[in-house]
């Protein structure tokens, strides 16, 4: 954690959202032109969905755990009960969406196709947030959730449902393949989550994270994630938010 890091602090704005995502998104949506468009998939209750302030939003997710009828409707909003691939695939639109937050299933093949698949749809001056980067102990990046879970239980009698899969190992894919993105992980003040957006002056990265250049996934395990670290560019939530809207030249 860097010096910034742990001295950071939610200010009196940021502290008005309950939910760190959906503060998150509501801060870069106040930086970026208006009406803005939201994509989020993996939606679940809604509890961040329903909080962020977007002009026009969608949302989608195989199973929706809210009622439909009762859920907010107009031509601002629509919901797609489907997987993240048929989304992709099937729905076509004339327009891109400025900020999209992948939070669907937790493995990396899916969240990285989820996250090429949203690079197609979103414009140049756009952010990606990218939820369960950052697991936070060894059962959590288990791909399995109910074996996490289970896991943590019998052997520490932790009862916490916490569950990243491994979705860690896309930061080191977009580090690795992907020299036109930029990225930052926010560690502070909520659960840790990854902005990537599209670097206005890209430079040729002349490292790369050990392992990840051989596609070794299998081996990027809990023990390679504590040991690289400092590779997924770590901030506290003010400096990276300010970070992606800088560099994007947003609100101006
Ligand atoms: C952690 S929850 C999302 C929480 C939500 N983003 C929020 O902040 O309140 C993960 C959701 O991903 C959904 N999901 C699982 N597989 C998916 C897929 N292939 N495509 C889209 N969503 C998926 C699950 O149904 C679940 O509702």
């Amino acid at each position: 954690m860097s010096e910034s890091s742990a001295s950071a602090q939610p200010d009196a704005q940021t502290m008005f959202f309950v939910n760190a995502s959906a503060r998150r998104l509501n801060t870069l949506l106040a930086a970026m032109a208006s009406p803005a468009r939201y994509l989020e998939v993996g939606v679940e209750t809604g509890q961040t969905f329903f909080e962020v302030s977007a002009a026009f939003k969608t949302a989608v997710d195989p199973k929706f755990l809210f009622d439909r009828e009762t859920a907010p409707r107009g031509d601002s909003i629509e919901y797609f009960e489907i997987a993240s691939d048929n989304f992709f695939c099937d729905v076509r639109r004339d327009f891109k969406y400025d900020l999209v937050f992948l939070d669907g299933l937790h493995t990396w093949e899916q969240t990285y196709r989820d996250f090429c698949n949203a690079l197609l749809i979103t414009p140049e001056r756009s952010i990606i947030l990218l939820d369960d980067v950052f697991p936070s102990d060894v059962y959590s990046c288990n791909r399995d959730q109910v074996e996490a879970v289970m896991m943590r239980q019998f052997m520490t009698g932790d009862p916490s449902n916490a569950w990243h899969g491994d979705t860690y190992k896309v930061i080191p894919l977009i580090r690795t393949f992907h020299p036109l993105l930029s990225y930052c992980t926010i560690i502070t003040d909520g659960n840790p989550q990854a902005l990537v957006w599209r670097s206005p002056q890209p430079s040729i990265r002349s490292t790369v994270l050990p392992d990840v250049s051989a596609l070794n996934m299998p081996e990027l395990d809990y023990l390679w994630f504590l040991r690289n670290q400092e590779g997924y560019n770590l901030m506290n939530e003010k400096d990276g938010l300010s970070l992606a809207i800088k560099a994007l030249g947003l609100g101006i």
